[in-house]
């Protein structure tokens, strides 16, 4: 079943970051470090003209450590971009982001001492822009949700000297057209409220889990040897859990939410599971 966004979310999101974007002079991209290419929105590339941009591969804990690298090198071999790694209880200060912000903007030309500076934290649904947002800021701000930016009244906050944070995480749809990838998001629990089913995302997920990471499939549920198909093995481990119906059958459901489960909460093992582009 294909994945898809109501395009009427889509429309207004673009058009609210477009209006916030003209401010910014550093934009921060929270990207999954498990799927940097899938969880980037490729319409910020559009808004983001030539402006500066780190790139935060957040959920780095999820992710497998020479990926990781792999694609910081990555991105700060692009001009203009810079690129750091956080993990679930990461500790980045503010005098560390701004020290990256102010390498981006050297780097870019755009000096110009003392003048006011700001810079906006954006990202896919989920991926940590709060949490990101709240960890720099030092306290807990009273929002929860992917609501769009403009359903609140946007303010700033004083950083450090003529530093300053939009308050308000930017959020952005990432693309869906490229099925694969939506389905790569959809298993890491990014994109939840679209019209898919959780039978067919693990099912993706068993049959990537089987292609890509055989070894860590075997070590986490004991398996001598791998079943051929995904199907196999989503059977096998509804067997070996307990996910069946009365009738001995299989449930489904059941042993997908399992799958997913697991899979999301890192249990299975750490994963990257795109590489970046050649150079
Ligand atoms: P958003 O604003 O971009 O939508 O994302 P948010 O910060 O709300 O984070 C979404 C989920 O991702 C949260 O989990 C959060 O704890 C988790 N998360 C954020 N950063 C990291 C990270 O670096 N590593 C890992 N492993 N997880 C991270 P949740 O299940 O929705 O909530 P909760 O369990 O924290 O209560």
């Amino acid at each position: 079943m294909p994945i898809a966004w109501y395009p009427g979310h889509m429309r207004k999101a673009s058009r609210e970051m477009t209006r916030l974007v003209r401010e910014i002079d550093v934009i921060v991209e929270v990207l999954d470090a498990r799927m940097p290419a899938a969880s980037s929105n490729p319409v910020l590339q559009r808004l983001r003209g030539g402006r500066p941009c780190l790139h935060v591969l957040n959920k780095a804990d999820l992710a497998d450590p020479s990926g990781t690298a792999e694609w910081i090198r990555h991105f700060n071999q692009s001009p203009g971009s810079l690129a750091l790694a956080q993990e679930k209880h990461g500790n980045l200060s503010v005098d560390q982001l701004i020290g990256h912000c102010e390498r981006l903007l050297e780097a870019s030309g755009k000096t110009g001492k003392g003048r006011q500076r700001q810079i906006m934290i954006v990202g896919i649904p989920n991926v940590g822009k709060s949490t990101l947002l709240n960890r720099i800021l030092g306290r807990k701000l009273a929002r929860t949700g992917n609501e769009p930016a403009v359903t609140r009244a946007t303010q700033r906050v004083r950083l450090v000297r003529h530093w300053y944070l939009v308050d308000t995480p930017g959020v952005l749809w990432p693309r869906l057209e490229d099925q694969d990838a939506a389905y790569r998001l959809a298993a890491a629990g990014a994109i939840r409220n679209t019209a898919m089913e959780a039978d067919d995302v693990a099912f993706f997920t068993a049959g990537f889990l089987l292609r890509d990471f055989p070894g860590l499939l075997s070590r986490r549920y004991d398996l001598q040897k791998l079943p051929e198909t995904p199907e196999a093995l989503l059977e096998e481990l509804a067997r070996r859990r307990g996910c069946l119906r009365k009738s001995g059958q299989v449930d489904w459901n059941k042993v997908s939410e399992l799958l997913l489960t697991e899979y999301r909460g890192g249990r299975i093992g750490r994963m990257t599971l795109e590489s970046p582009p050649p150079p």
